[in-house]
């Protein structure tokens, strides 16, 4: 199994994914994977998550996560889904304890310092920042990252194509997630989603 450094530094983006039609799993997939960027967070919001973690895993170099995971039961069936890591929103004591228990790679959510402070207790110092825009931006993040040395942050949140490369180019930031590169409801095209990924892959 990677571990959650390995994961956010596989790519410089996370496309953060709300599949709606489990049948555009896989080729969602493909072109991500196929523009250069392997690691894939499937939001566990719609009825078909499950089963596009299942599916999108066969596709050959895929690293396919859970997100928007709340709780220890979705995040237990994240795991029997054989997703390879685990996103939340936020961090719950609950949460917390399920996740370690898992062994999978796990990225909480924060947006303040106290909430850096929660995570570090549970001993996580992979941090997602979240909502990245609306939680204060880059200036939020730049004083966090200055206070806590040894945090690792993939924001997400109001992240686009347009300021990811500014995100991208403060030190502690391992990755940016984003739903841009495939955004919900938006026909499947092939062509655009390749064109989008190898443009984020290409940005560090
Ligand atoms: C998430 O789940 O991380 C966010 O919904 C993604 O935010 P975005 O839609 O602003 O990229």
């Amino acid at each position: 199994m990677r571990d959650i450094d390995a994961i956010l530094t596989a790519a410089p983006v996370i496309p953060v994914l709300v599949i709606e039609r489990l049948e555009a799993a896989v080729p969602i997939a493909e072109a991500l994977v196929g523009g250069g960027l392997p690691v894939l967070e499937v939001t566990l919001r719609t009825p078909a998550a499950l089963d596009a973690i299942r599916a999108m895993k066969q596709v050959r170099g895929a690293i396919v996560g859970a997100g928007t995971v709340l709780d220890p039961d979705q995040l237990n069936a994240a795991r029997e889904a054989g997703a390879a890591f685990i996103v939340s929103p936020g961090l719950t004591d609950r949460l917390a304890v399920a996740a370690i228990d898992s062994g999978l790679p796990f990225l909480p959510g924060v947006a303040t310092a106290s909430e850096v402070m929660r995570a570090r207790d549970h001993g996580f110092s992979r941090l997602k920042f979240f909502p990245a825009t609306a939680s204060g931006g880059l200036p939020a993040l730049r004083g966090l990252a200055a206070i806590f040395g040894e945090m690792r942050f993939c924001p997400t949140g109001g992240i686009s194509a347009d300021n990811a490369a500014e995100w991208l180019a403060v030190p502690a930031v391992s990755c940016v997630g984003g739903s841009w590169l495939v955004p919900q409801g938006v026909p499947f095209d092939r062509a655009t989603i390749v064109a989008r990924a190898r443009a984020a892959a290409a940005l560090r």
